[in-house]
């Protein structure tokens, strides 16, 4: 682990700000959460940091409020969710910077978050006075935002010139670890499962991830793409015709490392209830919604002797049963695998749970773009902006 993290800080009677993704789902009207997980994900660091006896300003941005402030998008019923969590009060402040909100400053023991960031366009800007005005409100700076981590903004990136060091917190630790551990040197088999429905939201994944697994099994809509470019017959299936050459190509140099789905779930329209069946070459009529039995079969024999299994997207219309049936298969594989298991992405998170295996998988990334990115060998700009560690902390 090459960055600083908030284990090697001294945050005794100092100030923290500590960066969150608190970018949670709201109910129309922006009172109700419809999901907490990312609260609950930045608990321990949050939790560590009071124990050590710091001041904790926690800061995130919720939604895309394009820099004006929106009381929709407002983090207030964030802080009543996280002082029920914490068992603490948590004070919420008026904006996220200004003499109001300096005079804020926690004492040791206390938790204040500041109000979206983004109802400033200073901080998408990644604008230098705001990024100090920011760095001006502590004395510590933690970076805890994986799913953020992929956006150089004035919170995730252009403070960190204006503190004397930047850590990362224990879950940008921990997703930094894992994704770090099925990219670099993996043990091997390596297999990458990816799903969803574009070709094209996936193509530097695909590229970099070639580079590195021993198997890569496809399925979702994008298969359709690469059989198109095999001259599959795909019926009514989801194509992109402007990515067939790039499937040809992708195919070509990915040779027999690339497997597609040899059979597959088809329906004549989309609903609930549809007659479906299973065929191996699909009708003109009809289109595939989900892997069939017999991949399924291949796929998980591939799985069950990986030591190493990275899985992104969904293999079908997941969110519709009875086309889970393949995701819900493949979950259920990575979950019995004794691999070490690194899921990313909405979708799959949803499936793992679905299936009831999540507390199986090794990792499932809180970070659907920022995983993606990781896992195209991009920077993320939030990453490389923290401290390097130094030798003689480790
Ligand atoms: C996310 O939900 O992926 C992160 O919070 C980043 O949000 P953004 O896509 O609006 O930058």
């Amino acid at each position: 682990m090459p960055k600083l993290s908030i284990r090697d800080l001294e945050l005794k009677n100092k100030t923290v700000f500590i960066r969150v993704d608190f970018n949670v789902p709201l109910a129309p009207g922006g009172q109700e959460i419809t999901s907490d997980k990312r609260i609950r994900a930045s608990l321990p660091t949050i939790q560590y940091a009071l124990d050590q006896g710091a001041g904790v300003i926690l800061a995130s941005h919720l939604g895309r409020p394009k820099g004006k402030s929106n009381p929709e998008m407002s983090l207030k019923p964030v802080a009543a969710r996280l002082a029920e969590l914490l068992k603490l009060p948590v004070k919420m402040a008026p904006d996220c910077v200004g003499p109001e909100v300096a005079k804020m400053r926690p004492k040791p023991g206390e938790a204040l978050l500041l109000e979206n960031l983004r109802f400033h366009p200073e901080e998408e800007n990644n604008d230098p006075e705001f990024s100090r005005q920011l760095a001006s409100l502590c004395d510590a700076y933690v970076n805890d935002a994986f799913g953020s981590a992929h956006r150089a903004h004035a919170s995730t990136a252009g403070m960190t010139k204006f503190v004397p060091q930047a850590a990362a917190g224990l879950l940008m630790d921990r997703e930094l670890e894992y994704l770090t551990k099925v990219t670099k040197n993996p043990a091997r088999p390596c297999v990458a499962i990816l799903g969803g429905a574009k070709v094209s939201d996936k193509i530097e994944v695909i590229e970099n991830l070639m580079k590195l697994v021993d198997q890569l099994l496809i399925g979702g809509a994008m298969a359709y793409t690469f059989m198109k470019a095999q001259q599959q017959a795909i019926g009514k299936s989801l194509v992109e015709g402007d990515k067939v050459d790039l499937a040809r190509d992708l195919l070509a140099r990915a040779g027999n490392r690339l497997l597609l789905p040899a059979d597959h779930v088809v329906v004549t329209e989309l609903k609930a209830g549809a007659d479906s069946r299973v065929v191996r070459e699909i009708p003109d009529d009809r289109m595939g919604v989900d892997i069939g039995p017999e991949t399924i079969d291949a796929y998980c024999k591939v799985i069950a002797q990986a030591k190493t299994i990275i899985w992104n997207g969904p293999m079908g219309v997941f969110e519709k049963p009875p086309f889970d049936g393949g995701t819900v298969a493949i979950a259920k594989a990575v979950a019995a695998s004794s691999a070490v298991s690194v899921v990313g992405g909405g979708d799959s998170e949803k499936a793992v749970k679905s299936a009831g295996v999540a507390d199986k998988i090794s990792h499932i990334s809180t970070g659907g773009g920022a995983s993606l990115e990781f896992l195209a060998g991009m920077e993320l700009p939030g990453v490389a902006a923290l401290s390097e560690r130094q030798p003689s902390r480790i």
